[in-house]
């Protein structure tokens, strides 16, 4: 297993010396997320959390659309304190876990579970079976998980570190039998510099 206290230092180390747009995953608009997220019949009541979420702008634009209960975690302070810095007062609005989703202990449900780029990162079988504990415990039965990973012809890191990548079927076959595909698409994400990188973005309903 990767150890925890290293990777939250990469990542806070991340966020600390680049701005928001100095990323390769920025985007300034999530609109590949915002479709699926549509496209699942989400209602501004519906309860959605942005696992990895970082400094992305998704929680803007949820915000903006009227979600009312609106999560955001990751392991780095410093992302979500940009996020916060960014949102100004519409911070209060959400709910902020500094926590990593490895061993993170929901103490809830969610009707939405969203991650874009950060399951990839799990590249030991002990950490993705503990993140899929996780996204069991966090993800009501009949919500829907949006995964969002490098494709199969995507980049082989990221951030300087390894990823695994995956297409729908490979994801699913990953997540288990709990999990039922709904829909999957590829996304060409043009990176601040210009370069492309294939993403893939599988929705599994969560039948239990
Ligand atoms: C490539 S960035 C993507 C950020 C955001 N999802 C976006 O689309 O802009 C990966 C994010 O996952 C977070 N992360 C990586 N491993 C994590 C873990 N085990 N638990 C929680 N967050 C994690 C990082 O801190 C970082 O913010």
């Amino acid at each position: 297993m990767e150890d925890r206290e290293s990777r939250k230092a990469h990542w806070e180390d991340v966020y600390t010396k680049k701005g928001e747009t100095e990323v390769s995953w920025y985007q300034e608009n999530p609109a590949p997320s915002l479709e699926l997220i549509a496209r699942i019949g989400a209602t501004p009541a519906s309860a959605i959390i942005d696992v990895g979420g970082g400094a992305s702008r998704l929680v803007d634009k949820l915000i903006e659309q009227g979600f009312q209960d609106v999560t955001v975690l990751d392991l780095s302070e410093a992302a979500l304190g940009a996020a916060k810095a960014r949102l100004r007062e519409r911070a209060a609005r959400v709910h902020w876990i500094v926590a990593d989703a490895t061993i993170w202990e929901p103490v809830r449900t969610y009707d939405i579970w969203h991650d874009r780029a950060a399951f990839h990162f799990l590249t030991e079988e002990s950490d993705r079976a503990a993140y899929i504990a996780c996204l069991k415990r966090g993800l009501k039965v009949g919500g829907q998980a949006i995964i969002a990973t490098f494709a199969m012809d995507g980049p082989q890191k990221c951030s300087g570190l390894a990823v695994a990548r995956y297409d729908s079927s490979s994801l699913g076959r990953t997540l288990g039998p709990m999990f039922q595909l709904l829909h999957t698409k590829r996304h060409e994400h043009a990176t601040p510099w210009d370069s492309q990188q294939v993403f893939q973005f599988s929705t599994f309903q969560h039948i239990g």
